[in-house]
């Protein structure tokens, strides 16, 4: 037998096609309360796209810890042998929901670590390094990446306008502007923590460290017209391709390795070691393998599991901290906050986001749509007579420091020797990059560059990659044709040709 379709609090209805009405053609009735309550419903199905990385998809899987790097971290999760439940989302920046996979982009590698001290989230991306090193500047590069006021169009002038005003980008760009722009698939991406984070071993040693992802997939790209192909014929490719390949039991993996920093070392490095436009050489500091994440499980229902994904930088567990890093300490800030807005204030009891491998015993109570509650015996404030629960500074760790002083000021770390914006760039694109990747990233910058048509930022791009190195910068400047139609303006004059993604 049919289960009868009931109404949203389990009552059964009469009809999923007929409203009720005065007669077969007659005005429906208020009266008609299921059809009203199925509207309303549609009406609110959904919560506010993320203001940035709003196109992803994610999946489930394990995490083991296959080394002994207990010297350097006592987290849970990375003693050696242990398994840990996660997910993983992975994204693109500045698309909405419904925009292609392949648009040139960042791409978002957000992990979620279901661990038994807490749930531990490593929100990076696929490039170890970012455009900007202060969180006060996220607002205003991310608008110029997106849409135009007016027109609502993205706008190649607005971005290179952003970029070369802020040159501390060029890493960044050069990382963009090249293969890993456009990587094959999600799976075919390494993936970093970016930043640098603090571990804290078990008797209280602090090290500084740099997460990287390595995919075993292999690293692989699409050509730029091949993204641009699949961009109109499947926006959806790189979720489909994840689904796919999990559906067919063929499960992508990752290699997790760090590059450890003694804790004294920071502050005589050749470069601001918290500087997320830059990267550690490894032959500074080599890569020491943890262990391995596979993701192995599709979600069930993408809206309840994926959409509503809560991931934040703050959430650090015993043996891992935060760093002195600007941007780091921004984001701890900025992620619950959105989550507030997009989700509600009690996101952190849905089932993606609560803790699986321990318990919850904060003070937090109410607040909109909260379930779930402790017994009433249990106090709901802190300190208590009667035996709720009781901050234990061992427990937590209380090691989440750092030496600091200094007077309250506004401005960049300029006091290591190579704590300039174009070195890294330029090493990348001489001494990394080979010839035929070489050859891309020229073309990439040209078709970009080539769609600006202010005059002033067009020459402001050119001088931009001549700073990161001189020959690349000529033949930049080589390639590019005349501007056509100069423009003087974001807003009064039409965009005539499509941005480049
Ligand atoms: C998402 C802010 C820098 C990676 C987000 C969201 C916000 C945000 C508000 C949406 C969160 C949500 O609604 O769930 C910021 C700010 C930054 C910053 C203020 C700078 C201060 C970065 C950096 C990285 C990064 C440096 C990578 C290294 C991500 C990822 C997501 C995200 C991967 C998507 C998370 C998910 O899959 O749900 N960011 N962000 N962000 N951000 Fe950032």
């Amino acid at each position: 037998m049919t289960t009868p379709t009931t109404n949203s609090v389990g009552t059964p209805i009469a009809s999923d096609a007929h409203s009720q009405s005065v007669g077969a053609d007659g005005a429906i009735a208020l009266t008609d309360h299921y059809l009203v309550e199925k509207l309303a419903h549609f009406n609110r199905e959904r919560v506010p796209e993320r203001v940035v990385h709003a196109k992803g998809g994610g999946a489930y899987g394990r995490f083991v810890t296959t080394n002994d790097v207990s010297a350097y971290t006592r987290a849970a999760l990375f003693q050696p042998g242990v398994e840990t439940e996660m997910l993983a989302r992975f994204s693109t920046v500045a698309g909405e929901q419904g925009s292609p996979d392949t648009w040139r982009d960042p791409r978002g590698f957000a992990l979620k670590f279901y661990t038994t001290e807490g749930n531990y989230d490593l929100v990076g991306n696929n490039t170890p390094v970012f455009f900007i090193k202060d969180g006060i500047k996220f607002p205003d590069f991310i608008h110029s990446q997106k849409r135009l006021p007016g027109s609502h169009l993205r706008d190649n002038d607005m971005q290179w306008d952003f970029w070369t005003l802020s040159p501390e980008s060029a890493h960044q760009v050069t990382w963009l502007m090249g293969d890993r722009g456009l990587p094959k698939s999600w799976r075919h991406m390494d993936g970093f923590g970016s930043h640098t984070y603090q571990w804290i071993s078990a008797d209280g040693e602090r090290f500084w460290v740099k997460y990287h992802f390595k995919t075993d997939q292999g690293n692989a790209f699409l050509p730029q017209a091949e993204a641009d192909e699949l961009a109109g014929s499947d926006a959806d490719h790189h979720i489909r391709d994840l689904y796919s390949a999990i559906e067919e039991g063929d499960f992508p993996s990752w290699t997790l390795s760090v590059q450890v920093m003694p804790y004294a070392d920071a502050a005589t490095y050749r470069f601001n070691p918290f500087d997320l436009t830059k990267v550690w050489p490894h032959g500074d500091y080599p890569l020491i393998e943890v262990g391995r994440m596979t993701l192995d499980r599709n979600p069930e229902n993408y809206f309840a599991e994926i959409e509503q994904a809560a991931f934040s930088p703050a959430h650090f567990v015993p043996g891992i901290a935060a760093s002195p890093d600007k941007m780091l300490q921004a984001r701890i800030f900025s992620y619950a906050d959105a989550h507030r807005y997009r989700i509600g204030v009690n996101h952190a009891e849905l089932p993606v986001n609560a803790a699986r491998a321990t318990e919850v015993h904060s003070y937090d109570k109410e607040g909109s749509m909260r379930h779930g509650f402790r017994p009433a015996s249990a106090p709901v404030y802190a300190p208590n007579s009667f035996g709720g629960p009781a901050a234990d500074a061992a427990a937590a760790g209380d090691d989440r420091g750092w030496q600091s002083d200094g007077e309250l000021i506004r401005a960049a770390a300029t006091l290591h020797p190579e704590d300039d914006d174009f070195g890294q760039a330029g090493t990348l694109v001489r001494e990394v990059l080979t010839d035929p990747e070489r050859e891309r990233l020229v073309a990439n910058i040209v078709g970009h560059v080539g769609k600006t048509r202010v005059p002033e930022i067009r020459a402001r791009a050119i001088q931009y990659w001549k700073s990161v190195d001189a020959g690349l910068g000529a033949r930049v400047e080589a390639g590019l044709t005349p501007i056509d139609e100069p423009r003087t303006s974001l807003a009064s004059e039409p965009v005539r040709t499509p941005a480049v993604f």
